[in-house]
């Protein structure tokens, strides 16, 4: 096998089992040495024990992501064990479906301290690293759930929130030497075990290890000169994420006054209103128009 991280220092964290513990067995086949994080600290273990079972080089790690401190730990022991921090795949995360009034705030609080500000404590330890070092490629773990689902709504809004530090950070980073990109996964996983829905969608021939050689790809040195990217791959499927942007046509006038905002909107948003959703639900407004009368008797 080609060894495309020979020589590298990588960070996986959440990697005891699923797409991380995957990423981390491919990537220390393509020679890096490799921290496997997770709070499950005797599956770290495992997957560390099987790297090395095959001549590879790693380190298990058992801090939570949702502790600044312990993520900055994380970043050390790779310091301390392997000399660098070349890359970090920002993968841990947790996931739960809920009807927005059945939603419980220990729950919510919880999923965005492992799924936002985990991604950002870690992320903020490996940039102060990359950038004493020279250079890196961050890879945070995205959603396609980001662009809104149904029972998903703080799961999405966290995903949402990694592909908005993505971008932020692609341009904070660039002249650090540091690329950063987000990939938006789907594999037959525990997180898919427990959502009928997702199982539908995600037979078990999509492994974890798919998905791989993207974050692989994007570690390496191949992906010089793509940063700031949200890269969808599915198993079968592999495609580019579009981004927000700041849609036309942009109406001006000194002051908007709710009347002239109601007039904005009867006559001229109402023809250019969004389809919302993963699954591009048309807006009421719009749907007398693009769905199908019902058939007269
Ligand atoms: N499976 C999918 O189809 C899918 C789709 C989209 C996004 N994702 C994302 O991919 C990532 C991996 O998901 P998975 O399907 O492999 O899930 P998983 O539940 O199989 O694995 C996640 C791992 O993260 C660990 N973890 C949880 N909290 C942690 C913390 N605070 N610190 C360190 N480790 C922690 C867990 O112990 C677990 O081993 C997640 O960020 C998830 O949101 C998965």
């Amino acid at each position: 096998m080609n060894k495309l991280l020979e020589g590298k220092s990588v960070v996986v964290t959440g990697a005891g089992r699923g797409l991380g513990e995957a990423f981390a067995v491919h990537l220390a086949q393509a020679g890096a040495s490799v921290v496997v994080n997770d709070v499950d600290v005797a599956l770290a273990d495992q997957v560390v024990a099987n790297i090395r079972a095959h001549g590879g080089r790693a380190v298990a790690s058992g801090h939570s992501v949702a502790d600044a401190e312990q993520a900055q730990a994380i970043v050390d022991l790779c310091l301390a064990e392997f000399g660098a921090v070349d890359g970090l795949v920002n993968n841990a995360g947790l996931n739960y479906e809920a009807l927005p009034w059945e939603e419980d705030p220990a729950q919510v609080r919880e999923i965005v301290e492992v799924n936002v500000l985990g991604v950002i404590y870690t992320g903020m330890a490996a940039a102060a690293a990359m950038r004493a070092g020279g250079g890196g490629s961050i890879v945070n773990i995205s959603s396609g759930a980001s662009l809104g689902q149904r029972k998903l709504g703080t799961y999405a809004a966290t995903k949402g929130a990694v592909a908005s530090l993505t971008y932020s950070w692609a341009l904070d980073l660039e002249d650090a030497g540091i690329r950063v990109n987000a990939v938006c996964p789907l594999a037959h996983t525990r997180m898919v075990w427990k959502s009928e829905r997702s199982l539908r969608n995600c037979p078990p021939d999509r492994t974890p290890s798919r998905i791989a050689p993207l974050v692989l790809f994007l570690l390496g040195e191949g992906s010089a000169g793509i940063t700031g990217q949200l890269i969808r791959c599915n198993g079968p499927q592999l495609h580019l994420v579009g981004q927000p942007f700041l849609k036309a046509p942009i109406l001006e006038r000194q002051v908007w006054d709710t009347e002239s905002v109601q007039r904005a909107f009867d006559e001229v948003f109402s023809a250019h209103l969004e389809p919302y959703g993963l699954e591009k639900r048309v807006p009421p407004r719009l749907r007398k128009w693009t769905e199908a009368p019902p058939r007269s008797a």
